[in-house]
């Protein structure tokens, strides 16, 4: 992987290296304390998942993708807070904490041969958070939803959602306000590659829309959802599915770039799946989608874009200290004509981003704001992100915010103030690694001013591993 400048040196054991160790605090809700002044209005909890264990049995895991899951909530009211802090129990990882082991092939780990053909995948509910009817599912892409308390955190269980999930659900359901729905989709291998796809009303029962195959067994991490469309970038890479099912190495030991595939822009109307439109473009790869929206015949998506598929090399490296490279995502906007079946793409920053979020009250809408954590220069392109940004899709003008040295802040959850109605109306929520401190805390940003930094920090008495995703519930 080349990079246009050369990073700065970084020091082997850099102070954030701290935070990827095991979380054995475990903790139901407790006060917090609170620095600066929580607004009054900001009543609710944010709920994020993320790997807090990095191996077991004194061997170290292949890729942070594979920590055991753990959850993290702070819950606001009244302008305090309480925090709790959970580890996630699957019977797949109690099983190698019981074994003292790694038992299972995972997407970075190679597990004993013995094992390797079981075909049984360890459910590490480590990636993300979704509430649906009022209940609360950690979401790992390899697999089946968690289930956990809404109360306590505790792991009441894995599920398929009375059969209708199944045998995988990705990490990255997408609701959309007009349908009062979420969508969501999961990708099974066999011998053709297909792409299932489903639809979570926000009441009643959830619905299977239909299957796509797609063009060979690759890695599609997430989507974007319109009020009309589900939209796919289905990547260059091509993974050696024999060799993963004969156990032959871990996902990642067989993953292939192959730009000849390009890309396939795969469009599926909600209300006629069996119709997809499909195209090629040029060979890139996304992790995470913003937002899209429809308008004249054209699609315009909002994404972290990436040149290949190097930056999995920088997620595996991270937890051991910084990457060998640098990470490369820049925020993107492309432009999907429907009719001329083109896809442009426009750069729309040149700063190294991930996590790209909107108001979720205008997900599947024409948005103006996309907020970001972000890399605030080149010495900190192999490390964790080290500022949040937002950035005015209409001006470009890019707003980006240190939140103290060391500092390290996670995806921002957007979260609307209460009968406001401007789209920037609201906070960012990040949780946040302070190295100096080796201490976690909540900021808590305006998201109009961003720039002014938190009118509060919410700290947790301990540190909390480096979480990829999270939701917020508003209080009833
Ligand atoms: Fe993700």
């Amino acid at each position: 992987m080349t990079s246009a400048a050369t990073p700065l040196p970084v020091p082997d054991q850099p102070s954030w290296r701290k935070a990827f160790r095991e979380f054995t605090q475990e903790h139901g809700y407790q006060p917090l304390r609170v620095e600066g002044q929580l607004p009054r209005e900001l009543r609710g909890t944010l709920l994020r998942i993320g790997p807090v264990s990095f191996g077991v049995g004194g061997q170290r895991y292949g890729h942070w993708f594979d920590g055991d899951g753990g959850a993290l909530a702070v819950r606001f009211e009244g302008g305090e807070a309480q925090g709790a802090a959970r580890r996630i129990d699957t019977p797949t990882m109690r099983a190698e904490r019981e074994a003292g082991k790694v038992l299972y092939n995972n997407y970075g780990t190679t597990g004993p041969l013995w094992n390797r053909l079981s075909g049984k995948v360890k459910n590490t509910a480590n990636t993300s958070a979704m509430t649906w009817n009022g209940r609360l599912f950690a979401l790992v892409e390899s697999t089946v939803p968690t289930e956990l308390s809404l109360e306590d955190l505790r792991t009441l269980g894995e599920t398929d959602l009375d059969g209708a999930v199944g045998p995988s659900f990705s990490a990255h359901p997408h609701r959309v306000e007009a349908r009062r729905a979420t969508y969501n989709f999961g990708v099974h291998y066999g011998r053709v590659t297909q792409l299932n796809l489903y639809e979570l009303p926000d009441t009643g029962a959830i619905r299977r829309l239909g299957s796509v195959p797609l063009p060979g067994p690759t890695i599609i991490h997430d989507f974007i959802a319109t009020e009309r469309h589900l939209v796919f970038f289905v990547s260059s890479v091509r993974i050696r599915i024999f060799r993963v099912l004969l156990g032959m190495g871990a996902f990642s030991d067989n993953f292939d770039w192959q730009p000849r595939h390009g890309t396939e822009v795969l469009i599926i109307p909600i209300d006629d799946p069996r119709r997809p439109m499909r195209f090629q473009a040029e060979p890139f790869f996304t992790w995470h989608f913003g937002n899209a929206y429809e308008e004249d015949g054209r699609l315009t998506v909002d994404y972290v874009r990436y040149p290949d598929f190097g930056s999995n090399q920088w997620l595996a490296e991270l937890k051991d200290g910084p990457a060998s490279s640098d990470a490369q995502g820049r925020l993107s906007r492309s432009t999907i004509d429907l009719k001329e079946r083109t896809l442009r793409t426009e750069q729309v920053s040149d700063r190294r981003c991930e996590f790209p979020v909107v108001n979720g009250l205008r997900a599947g809408a024409r948005h103006r704001y996309v907020y970001l954590a972000a890399h605030s220069g080149p010495s900190a392109w192999r490390g964790p992100h080290d500022a949040l940004a937002k950035v005015d899709m209409e001006t470009g003008a890019e707003t980006v915010v240190s939140l103290g040295k060391e500092h390290h802040p996670t995806e921002p959850v957007f979260v609307p103030r209460p009968g406001g109605s401007a789209e920037d109306d609201g906070w960012l929520l990040s949780q946040t690694y302070d190295a100096t401190s080796d201490q976690t805390y909540v900021a808590v940003l305006e998201a109009r001013t961003p720039e002014a930094g938190p009118v509060a920090r919410v700290w947790l008495e301990h540190a909390f591993p480096f979480t990829f995703h999270g939701t917020w519930v508003p209080a009833r």
